[in-house]
């Protein structure tokens, strides 16, 4: 049996001491979420990374993302060894915000969970299609994709650590959930895509979240199902109240 997760996004939302204040009322929340087996996570900006390592415990703590190389003449970028050194092991690759906006192929993403996994850290891999891919009937082509050459030539140990998250990018901020219907038939096809890269047991134990306009109200609908185990979610993770109600409504 996986474990559901529950992973906030922040983006590029809360200065620090908003982090902070966020920070400082999570216990309650954090209790509830162990008592029913269930992961939580949150990746919010560099600067609040090591607030929330501070101040949290009993959540996993992602950067958004990272570079591939442990050092060197990079402006802008943060590596590795500076994560690992204030407890972050764990990252996002692939957000599609960072793959519209800042030129994440599929080769980076594979170069960067090569690293994370080369250093024992979970890398949260994200995959989804646009618009105009959705409305020419391209989604699991696209995604196949991205899985294939994401996730090559892995160990195949590594790979069980691995966490799947299908966004599709219309679905994101915007209000389009993607049916449940459509979340399941995709997740179920990245699942059989994993196992023929990987076997059956290996695909099995990877897990596979859902992301996009994920809110309280809506979450049960996809988590329900168990072959979704978890979700992603921006804009209702930022505040600690929502960020509970979505807790609460999958337990
Ligand atoms: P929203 O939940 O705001 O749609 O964002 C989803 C997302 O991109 C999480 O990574």
């Amino acid at each position: 049996m996986r474990n559901k997760i529950l992973f906030g996004n922040w983006k590029m939302n809360k200065t620090n001491d908003e982090a902070l204040a966020f920070a400082k009322v999570t216990s309650s929340i954090v209790s509830l979420a162990k008592e029913h087996h269930v992961v939580l996570g949150i990746a919010p900006s560099y600067l609040a990374l090591e607030t929330l390592k501070m101040h949290t415990e009993g959540i996993i703590i992602a950067s958004q993302n990272v570079h591939y190389l442990d050092h060197g003449a990079y402006t802008g970028e943060i590596s590795i060894p500076m994560l690992k050194n204030i407890g972050v092991n764990s990252a996002l690759v692939g957000h599609s915000e960072r793959r519209t906006y800042d030129n994440e192929t599929n080769e980076k993403c594979h170069l960067k969970i090569v690293s994370l996994l080369q250093n024992d850290m979970v890398p949260l891999y994200c995959v989804g299609e646009t618009l105009e891919q959705f409305n020419n009937k391209l989604t699991k082509k696209v995604v196949e994709e991205q899985i294939v050459e994401g996730l090559k030539d892995l160990d195949v140990e590594k790979m069980k650590k691995v966490i799947v998250a299908y966004e599709p990018v219309w679905s994101i901020g915007t209000g389009l959930n993607a049916s449940p219907e459509i979340a399941i038939d995709v997740i179920s096809f990245i699942r059989q895509t994993i196992e023929k890269m990987y076997g059956k047991e290996v695909s099995e134990q990877v897990h596979i979240l859902y992301g996009g306009s994920v809110k309280p109200n809506n979450i049960h609908s996809y988590l329900s199902s168990d072959e979704i185990d978890g979700a992603l979610v921006g804009g209702a993770s930022l505040e600690v109240e929502s960020f509970r109600a979505l807790l609460t409504a999958i337990i």
